[in-house]
C-alpha cells in the first residue's frame, strides 16, 4: 500500500501542547523508579552484562546522582559477531519483498506515535535533558517522519529504470544493498538521527552494525525494541553499545565494512575518515567504503538593518538556546548592523533575563509528577566534558578584553549540568568565539557597521571552516538575494527569515558540507543512493 506520509514534525512547529499530560507522567515516574538494565543485541539475541561484560552508567544530566540505565559495553568478539550476524542475515533480508521491508518501518512509525509515545518522551526527556516540546520534535515526530519519507523516497528510487535503448536491448538496472555491512554511529542529541542513520540503510535491504550513543542509550534501546516488535528480522540491525575506539577499531578493519552511515563530532569524524583511508590503503576493504557524515557547524544569524527585529530575536532565542544550543545546526553566532544592534540586544537579553518560568529547567521531580508543571525552555547540557567546556568558555570570555558577557554566564553543577543561557558580545571579528563550535548554549554576537554588509558577508564565506547552517533576516529583496549569492557554502542549509534550526524531513533536506559533513542530505531521497549498489544489466533479443 501507499506509505502513510504525514510531516507530523511540521505540524509540531505550530502546535505547542499536544501532549496527555498523565500519560507522559506515568512513563516518566516509571522510568524514574527504576534503573533499566539494557543489552547487547547480536542476531536478536539479548546480552548483560551479568555475562562477563563491563557495564556503563547512563544518569540524567538534570540530576547526575540518578541512575537510568545500566548499559551493557561490548567486548571486540561481540563486534565480530554482530558483524557475522550481519553478514548472515543480508541474503534472506535483501530478498525480503521490499514492500515487506517497508511495511516494518511503517509500523514502527506508528507504534512510537502511539503504544510507546510517552515511553519515548521520557526516555528523551530524562536520559538526554531534553523538555517535552525538543523530546517531542525529536524522538517522536522527527523519527516517524524519517521512516514514512525514506519508504516514499525508496519506492521513486526503484522505480526508476534507464529510459533509452537501442534496437534488439533490453535494459535495465537492479537496485542491490551494498554488498558488506554498514557501520551506524549514532549522536546523543537526537533519537530521530539514530533512528534514520539505521532504518534507511536497512530499508535499503541493507544490514547494520549500530553503536549508539552512550549518552542515549535508554531511547535509543527503546527504538530498537520498538522495531523488533514492528516485525524486525533478528540480525538486520545488530546494536552495540560500548567503549567507541574499541567497537570502531573492530568494525573498521573488518573486510565487509562497505559504509560508515555516521552523525556526531568533527573529531571523531576526522578520526574514522583517517582509520578507514588507510585501511584501504593496505588493502583491507572488498569494496570502496561509503562515508556518510554530517557532523558540526559554527552557524550564524546575520541580521540586515531592513530586518523585522521581533521576527529576527524570536527565531535567535529559538536558534540559539533550544535543546541548550546541542543541536549541530544551533546559532552560535549572531551578526547585527550597529543601528539596530542596542534595541536588539536589549529586547533580546529582556527576554532572556526576564522570566524564570520560560527558562526554568524542565521539572521531573516528584512534585511535577503529581501534578506540577512540565513545560520548560531549558534543560542541563549532557554531560560533565561539555559543562566543562562550557564553564571554560565562560571564564574565558570574563577575561579576555576583546569579549564581553551581556547576559547569563552563570552555571552550577549542584544537581544537574546546568548552563544559563549566555550572550557575549566580541569586537573583533576574527576572534575564535566566532569560530570555533562550543555546542552548548552560548551565543557570540559581533556588532557591524551597515555600510558594511557586503564585505561581512563575503567574510563569513571565506573563513568559515564549518558550512552547516545559516539564516539571513532583511526584508529587503535585494539584500537577501546579494547574501543567498555571497554565502555560497558556508550554509548547507540556509533560511531566509527563520532560525537556523529545525529543518523538517522532506522539507528543508538537511546537511552541509565543508567541515560540517559529506552533504548527502537526510530527509530527502539522496541519501538512499548512498545505500544501494546498482547492477546494469543489458540484454540482447
Ligand atoms: N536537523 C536538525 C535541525 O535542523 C539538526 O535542527
Amino acid at each position: 500500500p501507499p506509505p502513510n506520509i504525514a510531516n507530523e514534525t511540521a505540524k509540531l512547529f505550530h502546535v505547542n501542547d499536544v501532549k496527555d499530560w498523565d500519560l507522559l507522567r506515568a512513563s516518566l515516574i516509571k522510568f524514574n523508579n527504576s534503573s533499566l538494565e539494557i543489552p547487547l543485541v547480536i542476531n536478536g539475541n539479548r546480552i548483560y552484562s551479568k555475562d562477563n561484560r563491563d557495564v556503563y552508567l547512563q544518569r540524567n544530566p538534570a540530576n547526575h546522582q540518578q541512575v537510568l540505565a545500566e548499559v551493557t559495553q561490548s567486548t571486540a568478539q561481540d563486534v565480530q559477531d554482530a558483524i557475522t550476524a550481519s553478514m548472515n542475515v543480508k541474503k534472506s533480508w535483501y530478498t525480503t519483498p521490499f514492500y515487506h521491508r517497508a511495511a516494518i518501518f511503517l509500523k514502527a512509525a506508528d507504534l512510537i506515535s502511539t503504544k510507546y509515545r510517552y515511553d519515548m518522551l521520557a526516555s528523551c526527556i530524562l536520559g538526554q535533558g531534553k523538555t517535552v516540546q525538543q523530546a517531542e520534535i525529536d524522538c517522536i515526530t522527527e523519527i516517524s517522519d524519517f521512516l514514512r519519507f525514506n519508504v516514499k523516497y525508496a519506492s521513486e528510487l526503484y522505480s526508476q529504470q534507464p529510459t533509452e535503448s537501442s534496437a534488439g536491448t533490453w535494459n535495465s538496472v537492479e537496485y542491490r544493498p551494498l554488498e558488506g555491512f554498514v557501520y551506524a554511529v549514532s549522536p546523543f542529541n537526537f533519537t530521530a538521527i539514530a533512528g534514520n542513520l539505521t532504518a534507511a540503510p536497512a530499508l535499503m535491504g541493507n544490514t547494520v552494525v549500530w553503536k549508539p550513543s552512550k549518552y542515549a542509550t535508554l531511547s535509543n534501546y527503546l527504538l530498537y525494541t520498538v522495531l523488533e516488535e514492528a516485525g524486525l528480522p533478528p540480525g538486520v540491525i545488530n546494536f552495540v553499545p560500548g567503549d567507541p575506539e574499541l567497537v570502531t577499531k573492530e568494525v573498521v578493519q573488518h573486510t565487509d565494512f562497505n559504509a560508515l552511515h555516521y552523525t556526531g563530532s568533527t573529531k571523531v569524524f576526522k578520526s574514522l575518515n583517517f582509520q578507514i583511508q588507510k585501511n584501504l590503503t593496505e588493502d583491507k576493504y572488498k569494496n570502496y567504503p561509503r562515508i556518510v557524515g554530517e557532523t558540526g557547524g559554527k552557524n550564524f544569524h546575520l541580521v540586515h538593518n531592513t530586518a523585522n527585529i521581533p521576527n529576527a530575536i524570536f527565531n535567535t532565542i529559538r536558534g540559539a538556546f533550544e535543546y541548550q544550543g546541542q543541536k549541530c545546526s544551533a546559532a552560535s553566532r549572531l551578526y547585527l548592523p550597529e543601528s539596530v544592534s542596542n534595541e536588539f540586544l536589549t529586547n533580546m537579553i529582556g527576554i532572556l533575563n526576564e522570566s524564570n518560568s520560560k527558562f526554568k529547567p524542565v521539572n521531573t521531580s516528584a512534585s511535577a509528577l503529581n501534578g506540577g508543571d512540565l513545560h520548560g525552555f531549558i534543560g542541563p547540557v549532557i554531560h560533565e566534558r561539555s559543562y566543562d567546556k562550557l564553564v571554560n568558555v565562560i571564564e574565558t570570555a570574563k577575561n579576555d578584553p576583546s569579549l564581553e558577557i551581556l547576559c547569563g554566564g552563570k552555571y552550577d553543577k549542584s544537581k544537574g549540568w546546568f548552563i544559563s543561557p549566555t550572550v557575549i558580545k566580541c569586537n573583533d571579528p576574527s576572534h575564535r568565539f566566532l569560530k570555533e563550535e562550543f555546542f552548548g548554549p552560548v551565543l557570540t554576537v559581533y556588532e557591524y557597521p551597515d555600510d558594511q554588509f557586503v564585505e561581512l558577508c563575503k567574510d563569513i564565506e571565506k573563513t568559515s571552516t564549518y558550512g552547516l547552517t545559516g539564516s539571513i533576516f532583511a526584508r529587503d529583496r535585494k539584500i537577501i538575494e546579494q547574501a543567498s549569492d555571497l554565502l555560497r557554502f558556508s550554509a548547507g542549509n540556509f533560511y531566509i527569515n527563520d532560525k537556523c534550526t529545525g529543518a523538517v524531513v522532506a522539507q528543508q533536506w538537511f546537511g552541509g558540507s565543508r567541515m560540517s559533513g559529506t552533504n548527502d542530505k537526510s530527509g530527502s531521497g539522496n541519501i538512499l543512493n548512498r545505500f544501494v549498489n546498482i547492477r546494469n544489466i543489458k540484454e540482447n533479443f
